[in-house]
């Protein structure tokens, strides 16, 4: 260790479990991602090819091949090398503690930035009922608490509805069009970019929900 970094926290607000929030589809929390979850991440990942594809970056190899159990490991441990350096949050979703969906916050960066970005996906046995909206709420709350950030963003095509949604019921506002800015399914697609940044945020993300009668407190 060098002696520099002793007592220097290099990955605030993690390892974090968050909630218990209730929404309609039931009761949202958010964990750390575990080894174990490789199962269950293949399971959902392959029943929900279809609502998945659409919005996620193009990758090489057929998409059972890509979310095969075993290909969680690596996955697994680029995230919690990442996670160790206080690059990267990836947190599991469950709902009535059950695996139902992932959300990372990533790129974080430190120093005079203080600067993230937030992306999520939801089972779609579950989706429609609040999920997404919870755990970003959560998400949110952590980023701008414990792990001191000061400003979130999230791309998203502007044909997906439901997560532009998701954002805008949080707080998230727009911010332009970011041209052809990423490769997704196949095809370079403009996104929207949306952030926020602490000020903005009148006391907690999850409270604000509480108060629409988007969620209840656990
Ligand atoms: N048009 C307009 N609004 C819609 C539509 C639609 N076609 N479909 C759903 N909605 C609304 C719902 O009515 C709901 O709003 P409401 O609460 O005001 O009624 C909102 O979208 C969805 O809110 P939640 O229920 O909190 O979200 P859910 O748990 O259903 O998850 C999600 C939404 C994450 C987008 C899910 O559908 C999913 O995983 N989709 C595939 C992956 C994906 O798109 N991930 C996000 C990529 S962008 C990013 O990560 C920043």
């Amino acid at each position: 260790m060098l002696r520099w970094l002793a007592g220097t926290p290099r990955s605030p607000g993690w390892p974090a479990t968050l909630g218990p929030v209730r929404v309609k589809s039931g009761v949202v929390t958010l964990r750390p991602v575990r080894l174990r979850d490789g199962r269950d991440w293949s399971r959902l990942r392959i029943q929900n090819q279809n609502e998945l594809m659409p919005w996620e970056p193009t990758a090489q190899g057929p998409w059972a091949a890509r979310h095969h159990p075993s290909a969680w490991n690596q996955m697994y441990a680029i995230l919690k090398s990442e996670a160790k350096l206080g690059a990267v949050l990836p947190f599991v979703i469950e709902v009535d503690g059950q695996y139902a969906g992932q959300l990372t916050i990533g790129n974080v960066q430190r120093g005079a930035v203080r600067s993230a970005w937030i992306g999520y996906w939801v089972d779609s046995t579950v989706t429609g009922g609040g999920v997404a909206s919870a755990a970003v709420a959560l998400g949110v709350d952590h980023a701008f608490g414990p792990v001191g950030l000061h400003r979130l963003e999230a791309t998203v095509q502007p044909e997906n509805l439901a997560s532009r949604a998701v954002l805008a019921k949080v707080g998230f506002r727009q911010e332009g069009l970011l041209k052809r800015y990423m490769d997704v399914n196949s095809r370079w697609r403009d996104h929207l970019l949306v952030a926020f940044t602490v000020e903005e945020l009148p006391g907690s993300a999850v409270e604000g929900l509480i108060r629409a009668g988007r969620a209840f407190a656990v």
